[in-house]
C-alpha cells in the first residue's frame, strides 16, 4: 500500500528569535479575502514593482497550514508552501509540489521566503514572499489571470497533506488600488439593489433577475462605489452578481424570474456596470469618475442578476442578497461610460463540439465613432474592464491597435472562470482614440459537448465580450463584430448564397478536430462586420479584419534566494541551481545536537521509519554569517518513506 507514499516530511526547524527582524514588509498588505466559506482561512496580499508578492496567511488551526496554486483546480501539478509551529515553538516552512493525488514532494528549489510566523491558542499566521515568476518549473506563475488557489490545514503538525482540510478557490491577485487609496466623499448616500425575500430554488444553478430603479435624485449625483450585501449564511449560495444598465427605451417586466428562461424580457439590458463574485470585495471608481444619475441622459433602471448555486438542494432558504451602491452630490470631474466590445451575440457565433481549444474573434473598428456620436469623441480613458463568456469560456483577451499597429494587450484572463466575473482595474489608465481598433479573442473548451454551441443569451449558449470602463462618457454603447459566415461556410466546403444559408451550412459540417481547426482559421480570416450602437439604439455598421496578436515576451524569472532579496537590481536576478547551494551549504546547516533531539522526538511522533538524514536547503547564509535573518537558522529533511 502506497497511500501517502513519499510523504516527505521536510522540517525546517528554526528558533523564534530569527524571525523578529525589521525585514518584514513595512507597509500593510492592501488586499485580502477569505479563502473558504466558513472563514477559517484568511489571506492578505500585496505586490510591488519588483514583481514580488507578499502574503499573510491566517488560519484557524494550530497544526500545519498550506497555501499555493494549482493549474485548473486539480491537485496534480499544484505548487504549495507548508508551514507551522511545533508545540515547542520551533517552526517549519517549505515549498512543495503535488505530483499526484497521493504524493507531495519538497521542491529542490525553494522559492518562498518566510518573513514571520506566529501562533496563538487558535490560529497560525505566516507571512512570506515569492516572485511572480520563479525559475522553478514546479512553481505556478502568479499572473493577471484568475488563479486557482489551494489552501488547507491539518489538526496538528503531522503533515498529512491529502487528509487535511483542502480548499480550492479562484482568486484574482493583480489588484492595483484599494479603497483607502481613493477619494471618499464627505456627503454620501447608500442604496441597495437587492432581491426581496427571494426563495432560493432547490436547484444547483439559478440565475434570478429583477429590474430595480437607480436611486431617484433631483440633481446630478455620482455613484462611486459598489459592494456586495450577501445574506449571512454558512455556505456560499450566492456565486456572483451582475448589474446591467437599461436603456430608457426598454419596457421592463415586473417581478423576479429566470434571467435566461422562457421570458426573453428578463434578459433585457445588456450593459454591465458592475460585477461581483464570491470572494470579491468593494469596487470603487477612480477619483476622476463616477456613474451619473439624476440627469435625462442617465440610465434609470438596472437589471440585477444573482447567480445561486444550491448544490446540496437545501430547501426553505430565503435570500436578500444584492449590491449596495454609494452615491454622492460631490461630483467627480467625469461621467463614467461603458463600451461593450467583442463578438456580436447571435448564432453566427458558433463553437464546434469536442475540442480542447477553439478561438473566436470579435472586432471593434471605431472609425465611425465620431459620426455616430454626433460630435467629436473625446479620448476614452479606460481604467477597468470586465470579461464575459458563458460556461465554455477558458480565456479572454482584449487587444488594442492604432494605425494598424498593436499597442498592447489591454486586458486578459487566460484562466477565465465563469464564477469569478468581476470588475478589474487596469494598472494604468489607457487612452483609446476614435479610429483605434479593439479585438476580443475568446478561447473555449467544448470537450463535454456533442453538438454545436451557438452565440446567445442563455447560459447554454455562448458569449464573447469585454466591457471597457472609461471616462468621459460618449454616446456609443457597443462596438462588436462577427465574421462573414458565407466565407466561413465556403472554407468548410459548404457553399452558401447568403448569411442565412451560411448559418444553416455550419450544421452540415462533420465536426472533428480537423474541421474545427479549419473553422477557427476561417472565422479569423473572414472579414468582420462591425455593428456599432448608441445608448439610444441607433445602429451603424463598419467592416474590418482580424489582425494577428503579438504575444507578450515571457516575464524573466527571479530566484528569491538568488542574490539576496533586497540588494537585487530589478530584472537582474539569475537562477542559481538549488543543488549547488545545497552542496555548498551542507556543512553549515547540520543541526546542533540539541535541535536534533527535538527533531527526533518529533519525528517519532510521526511514526516514520527513519531513513538516513539528509541535509537540505540553502537558506543558511544568514546563520553562518550571524546576520539579521530572513528567518532561517537551519534545516533538515527527512526522505520519504513508504508504508
Ligand atoms: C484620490 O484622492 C484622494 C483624496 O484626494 C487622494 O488621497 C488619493 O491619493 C487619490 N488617489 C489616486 C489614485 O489618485
Ligand atoms: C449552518 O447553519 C445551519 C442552520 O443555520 C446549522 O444547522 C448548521 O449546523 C450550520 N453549519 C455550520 C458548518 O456551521
Ligand atoms: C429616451 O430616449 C429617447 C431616444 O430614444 C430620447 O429622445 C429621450 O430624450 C430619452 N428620455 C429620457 C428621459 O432619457
Ligand atoms: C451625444 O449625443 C447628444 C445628442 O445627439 C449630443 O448633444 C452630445 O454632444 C453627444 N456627445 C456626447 C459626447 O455626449
Ligand atoms: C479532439 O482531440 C481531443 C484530444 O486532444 C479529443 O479528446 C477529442 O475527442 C477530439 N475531438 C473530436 C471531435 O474528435
Ligand atoms: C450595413 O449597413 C449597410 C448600410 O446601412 C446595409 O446596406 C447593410 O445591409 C448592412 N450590413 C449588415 C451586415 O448589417
Ligand atoms: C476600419 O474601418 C476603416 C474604414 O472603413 C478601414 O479603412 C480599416 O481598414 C478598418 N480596420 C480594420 C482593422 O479592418
Amino acid at each position: 500500500m502506497l497511500s501517502h507514499s513519499c510523504l516527505k516530511s521536510l522540517l525546517f526547524l528554526m528558533s523564534t528569535w530569527g524571525l523578529c527582524s525589521s525585514h518584514s514588509s513595512p507597509r500593510p498588505l492592501r488586499f485580502s479575502a477569505f479563502l473558504d466559506p466558513t472563514q477559517q482561512i484568511h489571506l492578505r496580499w500585496d505586490h510591488d514593482s519588483k514583481e514580488l508578492m507578499t502574503f499573510e496567511l491566517e488560519v484557524q488551526s494550530t497544526g500545519w497550514v498550506a497555501f499555493g496554486f494549482t493549474t485548473h483546480g486539480q491537485l496534480p501539478g499544484g505548487d504549495v508552501v507548508i508551514g507551522g509551529v511545533l508545540p515547542d515553538g520551533n517552526m517549519y516552512f517549505s515549498d512543495w509540489h503535488i505530483v499526484d493525488e497521493h504524493t507531495i514532494v519538497e521542491d529542490e528549489s525553494q522559492d518562498y521566503k518566510l518573513l514571520s510566523m506566529n501562533q496563538d491558542e487558535t490560529s497560525t499566521t505566516i507571512t512570506f514572499q515569492r516572485y511572480f515568476q520563479t525559475c522553478d518549473a514546479h512553481d505556478q506563475p502568479i499572473t493577471g489571470d484568475t488563479l486557482r488557489v489551494i489552501s488547507g490545514f491539518g489538526p496538528d503538525d503531522t503533515i498529512d497533506f491529502f487528509k487535511g482540510k483542502l480548499i480550492h478557490k479562484s482568486l484574482f491577485l493583480m489588484l492595483y488600488l484599494n479603497e483607502n487609496q481613493l477619494n471618499t466623499p464627505k456627503e454620501y448616500y447608500v442604496y441597495d439593489l437587492k432581491l426581496d425575500d427571494f426563495p432560493i430554488p432547490e436547484d444547483d444553478t439559478t440565475y434570478a433577475c429583477t429590474f430595480i430603479p437607480f436611486p431617484r435624485v433631483k440633481t446630478k449625483h455620482h455613484i462611486y462605489k459598489f459592494e456586495a450585501v450577501i445574506t449571512p449564511r454558512n455556505e456560499t449560495m450566492v456565486h456572483h452578481i451582475l448589474v446591467y444598465a437599461c436603456g430608457n427605451a426598454s419596457v421592463l417586466p415586473a417581478g423576479v424570474s429566470d434571467c435566461y428562461g422562457a421570458d426573453p424580457d428578463f434578459a433585457l439590458c445588456s450593459q454591465i456596470v458592475v460585477g461581483w463574485a464570491v470572494g470579491g470585495g468593494v469596487y470603487m471608481f477612480p477619483n476622476e469618475t463616477g456613474i451619473s444619475i439624476g440627469t435625462p441622459r442617465d440610465a434609470q433602471w438596472i437589471r440585477l442578476e444573482v447567480h445561486y448555486s444550491n448544490f446540496n438542494y437545501i430547501s426553505g432558504l430565503i435570500d436578500n442578497s444584492g449590491i449596495r451602491l454609494y452615491y454622492t452630490p460631490e461630483l467627480r470631474p467625469y461621467d463614467m461610460g461603458v463600451l461593450q466590445t467583442g463578438l456580436f451575440t447571435f448564432p453566427i457565433h458558433f463553437l464546434p463540439p469536442g475540442v480542447e481549444a477553439f478561438n473566436s474573434y470579435g472586432l471593434c473598428n471605431s472609425s465611425r465613432f465620431e459620426e455616430l456620436n454626433g460630435t467629436p469623441v473625446p479620448d476614452l480613458h479606460i481604467f477597468g474592464y470586465l470579461l464575459h463568456t458563458h460556461l465554455a469560456g477558458r480565456g479572454v483577451r482584449g487587444v488594442h491597435y492604432r494605425d494598424g499597429k498593436q499597442l498592447r494587450i489591454l486586458c486578459e484572463d487566460n484562466k477565465y472562470d465563469f464564477n469569478l466575473q468581476e470588475t478589474r482595474g487596469l494598472k494604468e489608465v489607457v487612452t483609446f482614440k476614435a479610429g483605434d481598433e479593439f479585438l476580443v479573442e475568446c478561447r473555449y473548451q467544448t470537450l463535454d459537448r456533442t453538438s454545436l454551441t451557438f452565440g446567445g443569451p442563455s447560459t447554454l449558449n455562448e458569449m464573447c465580450l469585454a466591457f471597457l470602463f472609461y471616462y468621459p462618457r460618449n454616446n456609443i454603447s457597443s462596438c462588436m463584430g462577427y465574421p462573414n459566415i458565407q466565407f466561413v461556410a465556403h472554407e468548410l466546403g459548404q457553399p452558401a448564397a447568403d448569411a442565412m444559408e451560411g448559418m444553416m451550412a455550419i450544421n452540415l459540417v462533420e465536426w472533428d478536430n480537423n474541421t474545427a481547426k479549419k473553422a477557427e482559421k476561417a472565422c479569423k480570416e473572414a472579414d468582420q462586420i462591425v455593428i456599432l450602437k448608441t445608448i439610444d439604439e441607433v445602429v451603424v455598421n463598419e467592416t474590418g479584419f482580424i489582425r494577428d496578436i503579438i504575444e507578450h515576451e515571457p516575464a524573466p524569472c527571479k530566484a528569491i534566494f538568488g542574490n539576496g532579496l533586497s540588494a537585487e537590481p530589478e530584472g537582474q536576478a539569475r537562477y542559481q541551481p538549488a543543488v549547488t547551494s545545497r552542496a555548498l551549504n551542507a556543512k553549515a546547516i547540520l543541526p546542533s545536537p540539541a535541535l536534533l533531539v527535538i527533531y527526533l522526538g518529533f519525528t517519532s511522533l510521526l511514526t516514520f521509519s527513519l531513513c538516513p538524514l539528509k541535509v537540505s536547503q540553502a537558506q543558511t547564509r544568514n546563520r553562518r554569517k550571524h546576520q539579521q535573518p530572513s528567518g532561517w537558522t537551519g534545516g533538515l529533511s527527512l526522505p520519504s518513506m513508504q508504508q
